[in-house]
């Protein structure tokens, strides 16, 4: 059912830092900052051809990673991203099958302007899982 690994999110505590990192000591290419509201985070894309990191950085007062980076204050990984080809299908297989959606379960706009679920991570191996149709 899943696809391709779409992105890999890190959360960071320095987001300049962490772009002049992956473009400069990486020698990645990097996109410029870019706000989304809407999921309360800041994020720089490095693309890497067959996949991305996502630096994740929050935004405003109640960013749903601010918690995480008070858990890992150096940041860490935050989750993966993997595609499907028709998220409300994957959706209900994955319920039938007893894992969890995070929220009320219905897909929103992702960072890609495609819609976008969260998975629990303690029903898969203690890693939040994001799916995005592709
Ligand atoms: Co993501």
């Amino acid at each position: 059912m899943i696809g391709r690994l779409n992105h890999v999110a890190i959360a960071v505590s320095d987001l300049e830092a962490a772009t002049a990192q992956y473009r400069d000591v990486l020698g990645a290419s990097v996109s410029a900052p870019m706000d989304e509201p809407d999921h309360g985070v800041r994020v720089v894309f490095v693309d890497l051809g067959n996949t991305k990191v996502e630096l994740l950085h929050p935004l405003g007062e109640n960013s749903p990673i601010a918690g995480f980076l008070e858990r890992n204050p150096s940041g860490g990984m935050h989750h993966l991203c993997f595609e499907v080809e028709d998220i409300s299908a994957a959706r209900d297989r994955l319920v039938k099958q007893g894992a969890r959606v995070l929220g009320d379960g219905v897909p929103k706009p992702g960072a890609h302007g495609k819609p976008v679920l969260f998975l629990h991570p303690k029903d898969f191996s203690g890693t939040l899982i994001e799916l995005e149709q592709a």
